[in-house]
């Protein structure tokens, strides 16, 4: 490994400077006190040998990979090619499960896939590659107990998503405005400070460790944004890259860049980066196979073109495939992928033209496109139409491009659901996302859409914080993502246990149940209790501009961004109608395009979204848009109030450090939630002049 190593032990020792999250040395208690035999050869193999070496050294187990063997192994876990396994009970689950999943039809396993069960006192996990072996083994990790204690019908389990992807937006040098991480909570980058690479490997393997163990398997190591510094990873500074790739290629994990659509002028010296001029070309063609030559197994780019100021084949006279062909074609002879974003929308926006409407934008751009982009290229998608806010409809876009392969992006980092000081369980939101149906009942859901080959992308919420993600709550949204891209029909609520067996072992909890019932109720409807103290109804942003926390209900109104709530004496909302609007309500499908373009079947939570109604217009809750305005912010801080004394009766019960850690951030939580409620309510009145229905104090 050319990676020096700066000497800090792993969270793993139990020794670290660092929260073990997810992998507590205690989570491998049960899988390191029994007799494992491991059989097969491979980089990911040996990550297997060593995460099970060490679980046995610390639990008294003892590990068998070659002759001599000890066949009466209570663990199995098995490359099927590499033959005959020397347990009778693994044997039989071998061969009986060749029949099932052999071939590349659905019984197979596939390149990360894996079968699991028990029989005859012995558990068995089978893999036809070493990724999914290591997986199996993160399954068995997870189980505890129940893998050995009664017989497991064989099951194969594979991710119904290739390609899970964290997208750091770090920087490496230092952003005079974005920081190290841009719109980072959880302190400094893992990969870079201060200009450099950081190069300590005992944390990013630690890392590596936490992301293989909850399903990810690809990330982009800098910001979408590209600054000056940032440029160079593609070529000067590509070995810093490369170092990276080193350390977290035995957890699965393949490594992406951002890059400038700039390059060839910015790096190249070249007068142009027309993406149609032959000498832009070759130029992108030479730098790729510079990098592939330093990382065989590299990823792809991930491109931010024409977007909050970025460049992009605008300029030029070309659109947006043109632009992304280009890389495309680069990559293509490697294997590698250009993951295109559509965030693409006009950022200078006159607040006084009604007509232009942000929401619309990624469809404008892009759906007329669809067809046009070569295989290797991936369309990333924002989830809603606007920017990651708590409540959005699903974005048009990924009903519209049937033919080209959409990822649907999504943000861990909290950005506009409190900055990692609230909490906020964001599962719930992505999986109602992951099973909404942009053609109604009977089409495709947006997981089938990120099937087809673009995969599930969050942004990540991790620093270099020593519970990586500043709020520990947080975690859960890290290891909610892996699991949901992994599989989008896990319920949630079941992910969130799996987090709390894992993080909160008894022995490290006073009181499992009561951590259990804490956790949940804190945790489960957390972003609802976020919306009903922030932006009513599906409006949207009210933050603060720039940094984004906190209310600030006109910060946004007479700004270049396009996003607007148009409250005025008589009512609130954004007009999106086909009839009287932005017409954004076309862009849908049928049943949607009919149910959001009616004000009286659109559903409450995006009344505002799509239409411009009167304060004293009835829900369907049977409230009016201004009273439920009141009782929903009351309702939030109420709830918030509620969350804090829950967390207060753990004390004692859960590591101090970490009880503190929440406790001060619920406090801040509990300030800023207040603040909203009086903002938002005082705002209304004043504006509507309609006093609360129940008297309750409006300043
Ligand atoms: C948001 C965010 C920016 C980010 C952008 C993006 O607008 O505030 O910081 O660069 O999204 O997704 O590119």
């Amino acid at each position: 490994m050319s990676v020096p190593v700066a000497g800090r032990a792993s969270a793993d020792s139990g020794e670290s400077d660092w929260h073990a999250a997810w992998l507590p040395p205690a989570a491998f208690r049960e899988l390191g006190s029994r007799p494992v035999l491991v059989h097969g050869d491979g980089l990911l193999v040996d990550t297997v040998l060593d995460e099970v070496s060490r679980a046995c050294a610390r639990y008294g187990g003892q590990l068998w990979h070659g002759p001599p063997w000890q066949v009466d192994a209570d663990l199995v876990l098995a490359l099927r090619e590499a033959g005959p396994v020397p347990n009778a009970a693994a044997e039989a689950a071998r061969l009986g499960a060749t029949p099932a999943v052999n071939g590349t039809g659905d019984g197979a396993l596939g390149d990360e896939g894996y079968l699991l069960t028990r029989a005859s006192g012995v558990t068995v996990v089978l893999a036809d590659a070493p990724a999914g072996l290591l997986y199996g083994m993160f399954h068995v990790v997870r189980l505890g107990a129940a893998a050995f204690d009664d017989d497991l019908p064989a099951r194969r389990h594979r991710p119904a998503l290739n390609r899970r992807m964290l997208d750091h937006w770090d920087n490496v040098a230092v952003h005079p405005v974005s920081g190290q991480i841009e719109r980072g909570y959880a302190g400094g980058s893992l990969f870079w400070r201060d200009g450099a690479a950081r190069h300590e490997p005992a944390r990013l393997r630690d890392y590596g460790r936490l992301l293989a163990a909850c399903g990810v398997n690809a990330i982009c190591v800098n910001n979408v944004n590209v600054h000056d510094t940032e440029a160079l990873l593609l070529t000067d500074r590509l070995g810093d890259v490369a170092d990276i790739a080193e350390v977290l290629r035995p957890y699965g994990i393949r490594v992406h860049l951002s890059v400038t659509f700039a390059a060839p002028v910015v790096l190249g010296g070249l007068p142009t980066a027309d993406p149609l001029d032959e000498r832009v070309r070759a130029w992108w063609a030479a730098a790729t196979r510079r990098v592939y030559q330093r990382i065989p197994d590299f990823g792809g780019y991930l491109v931010k073109a024409d977007s909050e100021g970025q460049p992009g084949p605008f300029a030029y006279g070309r659109d947006h495939a043109d632009g992304a062909n280009l890389l495309a074609g680069a990559l293509a002879p490697h294997g590698g992928v250009v993951r295109w974003r559509a965030f693409v929308y006009d950022h200078r926006q006159d607040w006084r033209d009604r007509s232009t409407d942000r929401a619309r934008a990624a469809h404008d751009h892009f759906a007329p496109l669809d067809g046009q982009f070569a295989d290797n290229v991936i369309v990333q998608v924002k989830f809603g139409p606007i920017d990651f806010q708590p409540r959005e409809p699903v974005s048009p876009v990924l009903a519209a491009m049937p033919s080209t392969r959409l990822a649907v992006e999504v943000q861990a980092t909290q950005e506009y659901t409190g900055q990692q000081r609230h909490v906020c369980y964001l599962a719930p939101w992505w999986s109602e996302v992951l099973r909404f149906r942009p053609r109604g009942a009977a089409g495709r859901t947006i997981a089938d859409v990120a099937g087809a080959g673009g995969g599930l992308v969050a942004v990540a919420n991790v620093g270099d914080d020593p519970f990586w993600t500043g709020h520990p709550l947080a975690q859960a949204n890290l290891y909610a993502f892996g699991r949901l891209a992994w599989d989008p029909l896990l319920d949630p609520g079941a992910i969130l246990d799996e987090w709390i067996d894992l993080t909160w072992l008894p022995g490290t909890t006073g009181d499992p149940e009561a951590v259990r019932r804490t956790m949940h109720a804190i945790m489960d409807d957390s972003l609802r209790t976020y919306e009903r103290y922030t932006a009513p109804l599906g409006v949207g942003f009210m933050v603060r501009p720039g940094h984004h926390y906190g209310p600030d209900v006109d910060g946004y109104e007479y700004t270049q961004w396009g996003t607007y709530h148009f409250a005025d004496r008589d009512g609130v909302g954004v007009d999106r109608t086909r009839a009287t609007g932005t017409g954004f309500t076309g862009q849908y499908p049928p049943p949607w395009s009919e149910v959001y373009e009616s004000r009286e079947r659109c559903p409450d939570e995006l009344l505002l979204f799509f239409h411009h109604v009167p304060y004293r217009h009835v829900l369907h809750s049977g409230r009016t848009v201004i009273q439920h305005i009141y009782d929903t912010h009351f309702a939030g801080v109420e709830e918030v109030a509620a969350m804090r004394e829950r967390w207060r009766l753990l004390a004692g019960a859960v590591d101090p450090a970490v009880h503190d850690r929440v406790a001060e951030r619920l406090d801040e939580q509990f300030r800023s939630a207040v603040e909203w409620r009086d903002q938002i309510n005082t705002y209304f009145f004043r504006k509507s002049g309609i006093p609360d229905a129940h008297g309750r104090r409006i300043h």
